[in-house]
């Protein structure tokens, strides 16, 4: 199997890494060629980041993407992977609605917009990361949560797809599972961390879940080791997405004292927070970025590893290809989706 190459390639060199990178907006829009390969458009709204060869199918295994890009939104050069989430409305007393902009995350306060990417191989934020892991390869993709969830219950299964209302711009805790229930000065943060554990076969499954797998103590903090059917260590992948939310602050909020936030396909609860991966990177770059030690994204230029300016991301942007209004105050969200609160 190719991986054992790769893995023995990381055995062979030191391995330290925890990059922590920024991505810009590539495009907002109305597609999804993970869960709706071809759908133009896809259900709903999405805010995607990464390589511009970002399209509406991206055949796996088949699309290039680093042949296929011409820019990357992301500081690594190298990676022109995609990486997207939903968006987020503001729903108003009135009941229209108004998308909820992005802001560059700390130290990252100039691009435009955009999700902060973390790729670790230990669940410590210290230089010294010892455990060695196996990058992905070109064709994989994965996705994490559940759009349908309307419940903790439902929302348990996923046990690290968070909340932080921001009191000020480097708040990071308390996370939370559901959307806040009362106004956060500086905005909100969602974080979204995938299993960590590879079934070292697919690159990709049904539901886009099934080739991997949390380690068998439950997530990837608890640093347990991966379980027999999921044995390959991967990186923990965490986006970081910040949402200004500060505009609407100052607005009429429901009497009742509900929360006004809901994801673009209706979820009012926040229990459907969900996040979808395509990897790009070229050729063995990621590998050589993990066996580095390479610490936040400071000092990666000097291990060799291509980085490029915010200005520079800033300038690697998409035409939506959907034509419609996201940005208006809208009657009903894009795609016909209204607010749906949490089952009585
Ligand atoms: C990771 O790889 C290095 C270099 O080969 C090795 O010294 C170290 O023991 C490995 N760490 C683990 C946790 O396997
Ligand atoms: C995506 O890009 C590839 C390569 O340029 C192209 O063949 C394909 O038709 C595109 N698909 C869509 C839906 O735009
Ligand atoms: C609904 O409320 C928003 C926020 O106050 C306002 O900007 C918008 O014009 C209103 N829309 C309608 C249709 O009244």
């Amino acid at each position: 199997m190719q991986w054992k190459g790769v893995l023995a390639l990381a055995l062979a060199a030191p391995s330290s890494a925890l990059v922590r990178f920024h991505c810009s907006q590539l495009v907002t829009e109305r597609l999804d060629p993970l869960v709706q390969p071809g759908s133009i458009p896809s259900t709903h709204v999405h805010q995607i980041v990464g390589g511009n060869s970002f399209n509406a199918s991206m055949e796996p295994g088949v699309y290039d993407m680093p042949a296929e890009s011409t820019c990357t939104s992301c500081q690594f050069s190298d990676d022109f992977s995609n990486y997207w989430t939903a968006v987020l409305y503001f729903r108003a007393q009135n009941g229209s609605y108004k998308r909820v902009p992005q802001l560059g995350n700390n130290q990252f306060t100039s691009a435009n917009g955009g999700l902060t990417i973390y790729y670790m191989q230990d669940a410590i934020y210290e230089p010294e990361q010892k455990s060695n892991v196996t990058a992905f390869k070109p064709g994989f993709r994965m996705f994490i949560g559940d759009v349908y969830a309307r419940t903790l219950e439902q929302a348990a299964r996923y046990r690290q797809l968070t909340y932080t209302c921001l009191d000020t711009f480097v708040t990071r805790s308390p996370e939370l599972i559901a959307f806040p229930q009362r106004k956060c000065k500086e905005g909100i943060m969602t974080s979204l961390r995938f299993p960590t554990c590879w079934d070292g076969k697919n690159l990709d499954s049904p539901d886009h879940m099934a080739h991997m797998s949390y380690p068998e103590t439950g997530t990837f903090e608890s640093a347990g080791p991966c379980p027999s059917t999921h044995p390959v260590r991967t990186a923990q992948v965490m986006y970081e997405v910040v949402w200004d939310t500060k505009p609407f602050n100052n607005l009429e909020w429901p009497a009742d004292g509900s929360n006004p936030f809901v994801w673009s396909f209706g979820d009012a609860t926040g229990y459907a927070n969900h996040a979808d991966y395509v990897f790009g990177w070229k050729g063995d770059s990621l590998q050589r970025v993990m066996d580095s030690p390479c610490h936040f994204k400071t000092n990666c230029a000097e291990y060799g590893h291509k980085m490029q300016s915010i200005a520079e991301m800033n300038k690697c942007t998409q035409k939506p290809v959907v034509d419609e209004d996201i940005d208006g105050w809208l009657p009903v969200l894009p795609g016909g989706f209204q607010a749906e609160y949490a089952p009585n």
